[in-house]
């Protein structure tokens, strides 16, 4: 059942603090705080690449993945959204590591992209909720999302479990490919340790969230700008708008604003931006300047650290928990979640079953 909560949504929204807890506690060993994955039939220390494939807020969570592989474990990374991939037929290099990501692991472009990696002769590694699934079968390797069962038709909780599993495997590849160090491993570690605790304080924020929610649900549309691992945060937040709110919302890297979309910038069109401290954070400020010089309004996920520059020009700034950088997104990702939420019981929709969409989409 609900446990009380109005919606699955509401409720899997409260689980992300354990679902996190869960998926780490399979990841990590708690005596040596080091990332340990299961046995794999292939060697993640010599792959030349990875090429991910998904569809929806798992693709984003393949975008996240994307900038920590490259970034933390300098592994080169294609990503493309499953239902391209499929048809793209791209030179696969031989001995890339094909990744899959679903919650459901029943997704039919998903699947089919899978069986095609497969084809070329590529080790396939799959990150799935449901472990008994068609592209957990297909697989050569899978690590699971301790998510449990989500009901919600928009996903919630099992992202930030597919977040935290690419977090782990990041820092494992890191580690093989001669990246990161023991020290090194000890901070990415601590950091995810961490985030239970600071994924719960996101919910202090819950008066905040509904404040901003009430500005973006008078909007016909959204703009959500961020850079770096907090564009797909942005992705994810404005997906989660339009699935359950039905309001028309894209999200845009930040710099991308003056190559088109500043021209749509009026009182009328909210600005979500997800911005949090960091080495792009004067970046993402200089674009959200140029937004309010317009006539944005600008409503922004900061952090502790960045929330005095930002309630300088924001009309309202939620200073989530400060956490290391590289969890940022995971932090940040409640609040977008949360935005959503709260504009869907403003618009009273029906927001576990939005209209035309299904929980596993399973046809092409
Ligand atoms: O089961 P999957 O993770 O493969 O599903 C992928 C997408 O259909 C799914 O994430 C969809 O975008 C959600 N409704 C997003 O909230």
């Amino acid at each position: 059942g609900k446990d009380g909560y109005r919606h699955y949504m509401e409720k899997e929204l409260h689980e992300h603090p354990l679902v996190i807890g869960q998926t780490l506690q399979r990841m990590i060993d708690p005596a040596t705080r080091r990332v340990v994955l299961p046995e794999m039939p292939f060697d993640l220390a010599t792959i030349p690449r990875a090429v991910i494939t998904a569809c929806g807020s798992a693709f984003y969570a393949g975008v996240v993945g994307r900038y920590w592989l490259e970034e933390i474990a300098r592994l080169p990374v294609d990503i493309d959204v499953a239902s391209e991939m499929r048809y793209r037929n791209p030179p696969l290099t031989p001995g890339s590591l094909g990744i899959l990501i679903s919650q459901s692991g029943e997704t039919a472009d998903t699947l089919a992209a899978l069986r095609g990696f497969k084809n070329a002769g590529l080790p396939i590694l799959s990150i799935l909720n449901a472990e008994h699934s068609s592209m957990a079968r297909d697989s050569d390797a899978v690590l699971g999302t301790v998510a449990g069962p989500e009901i919600s038709v928009a996903s919630t909780k099992a992202f930030t479990a597919q977040l935290t599993v690419l977090a782990c495997l990041t820092i494992a590849i890191a580690r093989m490919r001669g990246e990161l160090d023991a020290d090194g491993e000890e901070e990415l570690v601590s950091a995810l340790l961490d985030l239970p605790s600071r994924a719960a304080d996101v919910f202090t924020h819950g008066d905040a969230i509904r404040q901003m929610a009430s500005v973006v649900a008078e909007a016909r549309d959204v703009l959500y700008l961020g850079r770096g691992s907090a564009y797909p945060v942005a992705m994810e937040g404005a997906l989660k708008l339009k699935e359950i709110s039905y309001i028309h919302a894209e999200a845009y890297a930040a710099g991308e604003m003056k190559h088109g979309p500043i021209s749509l910038i009026d009182r009328t069109v909210p600005i979500v931006a997800t911005v949090p401290s960091g080495v792009l954070f004067d970046k993402t400020l200089s674009n959200l300047q140029e937004a309010k010089a317009r006539g944005g309004r600008l409503l922004a996920f900061t952090d502790e650290v960045g929330r005095d520059r930002l309630s300088a020009i924001a009309e309202q700034t939620i200073a989530l928990p400060k956490v290391h950088p590289f969890v940022t997104p995971i932090i940040q990702t409640i609040g977008v979640q949360m935005l959503a939420y709260e504009t869907a019981l403003l618009k009273g929709t029906d927001v576990d079953q939005p209209r035309n969409l299904a929980k596993s989409v399973t046809v092409e």
